[in-house]
């Protein structure tokens, strides 16, 4: 396995592959069992997969956890070696966003809603480094985790618009055994704060009930049941509960079965954890 620090040899290596097929998995590192499923997602797919570990500043606001986020590089190198990765692209900062940079990537709309409501920010810096990567890696097909829907979703819409010829593959969430989405962020969770995160869960579970005991029920009412269970069995504090159309990203006033995501954010302490489930 190659470990790839700069833009040159990651094309030279990518030349070198051709005329393998690439898979490419984008992560920000502190790899867990969810970044290991899209991993062999790719390995199934693509003869050559790379991995690029790189922890996006564009993507995090100034009051965000960019000085914490865990860094676990050694540890990461030896899953992708064990999972049969054949190149880790790990830049820095220096060579992502030399001065000068002005080139954002932005997509309307759907960059606004959910996450875009407290994260204004976020997601150009999502796109931009999502597209830098493509553009140095090229390539054929990437693996992303409906982990973070919105992001898949976004990232999706860009390559279609742009025509990048890149199949966007999305890969079921990884969860931990009592129900809680694995994330690199679980960790700043204490353990009593751990203990009831799998509350987020419990409540995209219940609202799947709920939409097959009464397809009809108002999205409002819906919300509100989901409220009350989180709020009964946690110390959560809600910051959105969306019902939303799996396209659009737009709120729906009914679930439209098929088409409906439903995503959550909540405050564990010092903790935002997302999590959302289709129906
Ligand atoms: P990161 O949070 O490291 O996640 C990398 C990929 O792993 C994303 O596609 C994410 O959806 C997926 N993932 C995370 N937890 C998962 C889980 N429990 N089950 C399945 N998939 C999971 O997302 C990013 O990094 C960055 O925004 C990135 C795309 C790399 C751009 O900087």
């Amino acid at each position: 396995m190659e470990i790839i620090r700069d833009i040159q040899s990651m094309r030279a290596w990518r030349e070198a592959a051709r005329p393998e097929h690439v898979g490419l998995v984008p992560t920000m590192g502190a790899l867990h069992e969810g970044h290991l499923s899209l991993i062999r997602i790719a390995r199934e797919r693509a003869p050559k997969v790379v991995v690029s570990i790189y922890v996006n500043p564009t993507q995090f606001a100034a009051h965000e956890d960019l000085d914490h986020y865990p860094r676990t590089f050694e540890e990461d190198r030896r899953r992708c070696e064990e999972l049969g990765v054949d190149a880790i692209f790990c830049p820095d900062d220096a060579m992502m966003y030399p001065p000068g940079c002005l080139t954002w990537v932005h997509v309307s709309q759907l960059d606004s809603a959910l996450e875009g409501q407290s994260r204004p920010t976020h997601f150009r810096g999502v796109a931009t480094i999502v597209t830098k990567l493509f553009a140095i890696v090229q390539p054929d097909c990437a693996v992303f985790g409906w982990k973070d829907a919105q992001q898949f979703l976004l990232l999706r819409r860009m390559v279609n618009d742009l025509n990048l010829p890149v199949e966007m593959i999305g890969a079921e969430i990884v969860r931990e055994p009592d129900g809680l989405a694995m994330s690199s962020r679980n960790v700043y969770l204490s353990e009593d704060e751990r203990r009831e995160a799998p509350a987020l869960q419990r409540a995209l579970l219940l609202a799947e009930q709920i939409v097959k005991d009464q397809p009809g029920i108002l999205a409002t009412a819906l919300k509100r049941r989901m409220e009350q269970s989180i709020l009964s069995e946690s110390r959560f504090r809600i910051d959105y509960i969306a019902i939303v159309n799996l396209e659009t990203l737009q709120p729906l006033a009914h679930v439209e079965p098929g088409a409906t995501l439903i995503a959550l954010a909540a405050w564990m302490g010092q903790t935002r954890l997302i999590d959302n489930i289709r129906v």
